[in-house]
């Protein structure tokens, strides 16, 4: 792997946080009235690692004081959360459950006095049962649950919270969930995805307009993923899959919410869901583009499948991380280009970070250089993205804890802080006093840069 360098600063005003999702930290799954979301029902359907499940998961909604109290140490600028619809919205509609919502205020009160930016995204991926029960995200209706509930979240913590996202990586939970069928709620239709497609822009049009009417000073954005798709050979049939697949997994979303148009190879499929004001309902003026990249895809033709095409291995002498996603700064570094000349907005960092097999030293230490070296080369490669021209405001790592990843429950470990999942107990990784320690040496070249420039020596 390249050795890159962590030099320059990123000026005074970029931030550095740290993300995690409700779902994969929160646990308390069945207290204080929160309703069952999509992801409790696919972990009972033996879909999970190990047997896994989310109703315990590092037991955030208890422990919240602790992670606060982390991040302070880490000295982040700001924690990208989540908000689970269904402990705030047990039947996705209707009557409020006031305990969910007051969790919320106390997590945002305790950033708050630490000093740390809440950033609060609406969706990380879990829909509440009810709502799935009714027809979820293939429901025309669907739209204006979300636009409803997004309305709740705004009025309620709006006073305190200026940073919207509305969806997390609405490609990954549309096409695993509703093309492939891997991620919950587990359904292999390509009917039903391009209807989850669209009602989901339709959801974040209604939603941005509905937060930006109850905040003053909203900042709003949405979540995407953002990889490059190669072919995973020269045939014509691998060609035409990245493409297609291309189209689906990066443009399906940011091209209707921001330039107004579908991608081609989709366009026809949606077309006839669409309603006249449709298109211009989902292009609502946003503010940043918040980008999520950990590698590139490799892309197969995959011609008895839903959507004709799939994932494939990527090439063996890659550098993979515990997980399997091979490990690319320099894509890093071209997505942050593409991103920037393709929609024209502000980027920010929304998750950035590695799996590895970390283990705990009976010192209590636990090292994690390929973490470390993982940040170090993606950060090194955002630099020079930064030095090519994209206008790149924060980054923020995945994750601030280990937790639930999804299908591999709690087998791949993201944290910068390790979790013992039998105690629960918080041991901060290596990498987290080296992060807090990057976090500390950019914010001290800022100042003595300032310095510098007011004596007239810059
Ligand atoms: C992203 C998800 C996040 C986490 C990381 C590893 O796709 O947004 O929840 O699982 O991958």
């Amino acid at each position: 792997m390249m050795n890159r360098k962590v030099s320059r600063n990123m000026g005074p005003d970029f931030i550095w946080g740290v993300s995690t999702s409700s779902y994969q930290i929160e646990g308390a799954a069945r207290e204080d009235g929160r309703g069952p979301s999509i992801w409790d029902t696919f972990c009972r359907q033996g879909r999970i690692s190990n047997g896994d499940t989310g109703d315990i998961a590092c037991d955030h909604y208890h422990r919240y004081m602790e992670d606060v109290v982390l991040m302070r140490d880490l000295g982040v600028d700001a924690y990208r959360f989540s908000v689970s619809w269904p402990r705030v919205l047990p039947e996705g509609r209707g009557a409020p459950n006031e305990h969910g919502l007051a969790f919320y205020d106390r997590l945002i009160d305790a950033l708050l006095a630490a000093g740390i930016e809440p950033w609060l995204c609406l969706y990380h991926w879990d829909l509440p049962q009810a709502l799935h029960d009714r027809g979820g995200w293939t429901a025309r209706e669907s739209a204006a649950w979300f636009a409803d509930y997004s309305a709740l979240v705004a009025r309620r913590y709006g006073d305190r919270v200026k940073r919207f996202a509305t969806f997390n990586e609405p490609s990954v939970f549309s096409l695993l969930g509703y093309g492939f069928g891997t991620h919950a709620p587990g359904v292999c239709s390509r009917d039903a995805l391009l209807k989850v497609i669209h009602n989901v822009n339709r959801a974040h049009g209604a939603a941005v307009d509905n937060i930006r009417s109850a905040v003053a000073g909203a900042s709003i954005g949405a979540v995407h993923n953002y990889q490059q798709c190669f072919p995973a050979s020269d045939t014509a049939g691998d060609r035409a899959a990245a493409q297609l697949f291309e189209q689906y997994w990066n443009n399906a979303f940011p091209d209707p919410q921001l330039l107004g148009r579908y991608p081609p190879l989709l366009a026809e499929g949606i077309a006839d869901l669409q309603a006249p004001d449709d298109l211009a309902a989902i292009r609502r003026p946003v503010d940043w583009f918040g980008l999520n990249h950990y590698s590139p895809l490799y892309i197969k033709s995959d011609a008895g499948g839903v959507l004709g095409c799939g994932f494939a291995a990527p090439p063996p002498e890659l550098p993979r991380t515990s997980i399997g996603w091979p490990i690319q700064p320099d894509a890093f570094r071209d997505t942050l280009l593409t991103v920037g000349r393709r929609y024209g907005l502000p980027i920010y960092v929304l998750e950035n970070g590695t799996a590895t097999n970390d283990r705990v030293l009976a010192s209590g230490e636990v090292p994690d250089p390929d973490r470390i070296a993982y940040l170090r080369d993606y950060i090194g490669a955002m630099r020079e993205a930064i030095a090519a021209g994209a206008d790149v405001r924060g980054y923020f790592v995945w994750s601030l804890l280990d937790n639930f990843e999804w299908t591999a429950g709690y087998s791949q470990r993201f944290g910068l802080v390790h979790i013992d999942y039998a105690s629960l107990r918080r041991m901060p990784k290596a990498s987290a006093r080296w992060y807090a320690e990057l976090i500390r040496a950019d914010r001290q070249q800022v100042v003595a840069g300032n310095t510098a420039a007011r004596d007239g020596r810059a």
